[in-house]
């Protein structure tokens, strides 16, 4: 029987660590789904779109991932897609509890559906989009920890919310000489 797993998440942006996830996962399952959560209410530094494109781009070489993207619940888009795996990358203690409760809260919903769970590389033990995002805006390098396209993008995205929150406020002869 061939197996379908999702991989969940808010991919804002996608890391190494989540790419080192996605093949692990590849090679284990007969297709991996990367699922994207489409949530209005998270302010995302990445359109879903942007993040859509980038993921496809990132894993292109790896035959059996495609991509996608959900909202409302998890379990509820896992049986849409015929999938009987929800991945999740586990990193750390820390990690723990959360993934805990969502893999219990997902097997009350649906039974049928067993979550897995997969260490990346050690390399990417510490990594998260968070501080990723954290570590770029306070002008730190996050190479070798993203896909360069990643880089290069967040580099523009974080330096222009940088110069618009820094830039002074126009003068009034600035606003007058504008019309
Ligand atoms: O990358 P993230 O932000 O840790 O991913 C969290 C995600 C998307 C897996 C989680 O928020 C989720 O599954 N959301 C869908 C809503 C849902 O099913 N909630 C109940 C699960 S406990």
């Amino acid at each position: 029987m061939k197996v379908l797993a999702v991989y969940p998440g808010s991919f804002d942006p996608v890391t190494n660590g989540h790419l080192d996830i996605i093949r692990r996962g590849s090679r284990l399952f007969d297709r991996i789904v990367v699922a994207i959560l489409r949530n209005p209410e998270k302010e995302a530094l990445f359109g879903l779109q942007e993040r859509r494109r980038i993921l496809q781009r990132a894993t292109s070489g790896i035959p059996n991932v495609s991509v996608d993207s959900f909202d409302g619940l998890l379990v509820d888009y896992a049986q849409r897609r015929g999938a009987r795996v929800i991945v999740r990358g586990l990193r750390a203690l820390s990690d723990f509890e959360y993934e805990f409760q969502m893999a219990l809260m997902n097997r009350r919903l649906d039974s049928s559906i067993e979550t897995v769970f997969m260490m990346p590389s050690e390399a990417y033990s510490y990594l998260s989009s968070r501080l990723v995002k954290e570590v770029v805006r306070l002008g730190g390098s996050v190479t070798g920890l993203v896909p360069s396209e990643v880089e290069l993008r967040l580099g523009a995205r974080v330096g222009n919310r940088r110069r618009k929150a820094t830039r002074k406020p126009a003068t009034r002869a600035q606003r007058r000489s504008r019309g």
